[in-house]
């Protein structure tokens, strides 16, 4: 189901659209991206491979992201029993897995398709600081249901990464982010959006480097394929309102993680994505995409299945994330979000990508901290 690098770079460097909003050019971030993959010694967890089997993490991993799945089918009265034998005897093309629900959970949950988060701060336009740790971020958007299992690894220990706060944000079916008024974000005249929440959250990695949420399938907007933003926080701590607060917003590594074409193609003919009248970008014309796939190993795409016959019956998607543990950065949010509601970030530059230092004197938000070194992990 998924592209194949090479294809997928040689239609991405066709594609030379640099532009992510209207106002944002992400031709920054993409060389950021590529500056730090040309260096990275290691691009995917395929050397940890071995290493996750023999500790029995990769039998956890399918254990648990079977028990997920069940979980998620069984609430939606899709949990009828499968006869894997039977599937394992005619089904072994990998290529296909993700559209049959039929598959052997040991064949479908196990390796490790990766994508190496940046130790950098381009965390792109749109993030927010101070969202809600919780597992749901959904809250009322309409759209697919979305169940993601995500593993964070040390791709210098092979080592699960626990006790490390993985952010998730995207737009909605769409292509709106909540919790921003900009021009190219919707109706940038509806200021109440600044206090939207919705589909930003956070959860804490646990034992095996793992973090689960539910959410809808993220709509398109123009200029960039369908994504997923991800940020992870080391060393933060968990205040008592559910939030890692905006006092210390720092990152280790930020990345974004994207969608099988055919798999997007299905959920965008659904309502109400298929209400959404913004230009598609498909993959292979993504600029980001475009850099990450340029680099031999690299594959930022969710493995998946579907919880029941089809795309409206909800998607389990699931990826790891290779990291190179390395000190947290100071991160520049476009926004905040307080008790006392959302406050665009006045020094975010556009859209919030360039690295600068959090305002102080901005509701709870203390000067920012310099860059400090916690390296762990
Ligand atoms: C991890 O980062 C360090 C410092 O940037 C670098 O020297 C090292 O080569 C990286 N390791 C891998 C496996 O890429
Ligand atoms: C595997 O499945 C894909 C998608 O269904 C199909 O295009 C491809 O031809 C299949 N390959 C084999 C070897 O059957
Ligand atoms: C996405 O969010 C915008 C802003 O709140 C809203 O106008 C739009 O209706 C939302 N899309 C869907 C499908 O709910
Ligand atoms: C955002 O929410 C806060 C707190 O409820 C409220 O005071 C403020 O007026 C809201 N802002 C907008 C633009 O609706
Ligand atoms: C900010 O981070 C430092 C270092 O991790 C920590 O000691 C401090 O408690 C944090 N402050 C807040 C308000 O979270
Ligand atoms: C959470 O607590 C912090 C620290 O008191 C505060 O700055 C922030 O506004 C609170 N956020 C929410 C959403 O209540």
């Amino acid at each position: 189901m998924r592209f194949a690098s090479s294809t997928l770079l040689s239609l991405a460097l066709l594609a030379g659209s640099a532009v992510a909003h209207p106002g944002h050019d992400i031709s920054e971030e993409i060389r950021e991206r590529r500056e730090f993959l040309s260096t990275a010694k290691r691009t995917n967890l395929d050397h940890c491979a071995p290493k996750l089997k023999a500790r029995g993490v990769e039998k956890r991993n399918v254990l648990r992201r079977e028990a997920l799945l069940e979980k998620a089918r069984a609430k939606r009265g899709l949990n009828k029993k499968r006869d894997l034998e039977t599937v394992l005897a005619t089904d072994h093309n990998k290529t296909s897995l993700g559209y049959t629900t039929n598959t052997d959970p040991a064949v479908l949950f196990a390796g490790y398709n990766a994508c190496l988060l940046t130790p950098e701060v381009t965390q792109g336009p749109y993030y927010v600081g101070g969202e809600y740790v919780r597992e749901n971020i959904a809250e009322e958007q309409a759209g697919v249901d979305t169940i993601l299992d995500y593993q964070v690894i040390d791709i210098n220990t092979c080592e699960p990464v626990p006790e490390v706060y993985l952010e998730m944000w995207h737009c909605n079916a769409t292509g709106v982010y909540g919790g921003i008024v900009a021009s190219g974000n919707g109706d940038s005249s509806d200021e109440t959006n600044i206090n939207n929440t919705w589909l930003r959250g956070i959860q804490k990695t646990n034992s095996d480097g793992v973090a689960q949420f539910e959410t809808i399938f993220p709509g398109h907007y123009t200029s960039r394929a369908t994504h997923v933003h991800i940020m992870i926080h080391q060393g933060a701590t968990l205040l008592a309102n559910s939030t890692l607060g905006n006092s210390n917003i720092t990152a280790s590594h930020v990345g974004q993680a994207f969608f099988d074409q055919d798999l997007i193609t299905e959920v965008e003919l659904t309502a109400p994505y298929n209400t959404n009248t913004q230009e598609l970008t498909t993959n292979a014309d993504d600029g980001i995409l475009g850099e990450e796939t340029a680099t031999d190993g690299v594959d930022p795409f969710y493995e998946y299945t579907l919880l029941g016959d089809d795309v409206s019956s909800g998607i389990f998607g699931w990826i790891a994330f290779g990291i190179n543990a390395t000190a947290t950065q100071d991160v520049t949010p476009a926004a905040f979000y307080y008790a006392e509601g959302g406050v665009a970030n006045p020094n975010a530059g556009a859209g919030g990508g360039s690295g600068g230092p959090p305002p102080s004197g901005n509701g709870n938000s203390s000067s920012a901290p310099a860059s400090s070194s916690t390296a762990s992990a």
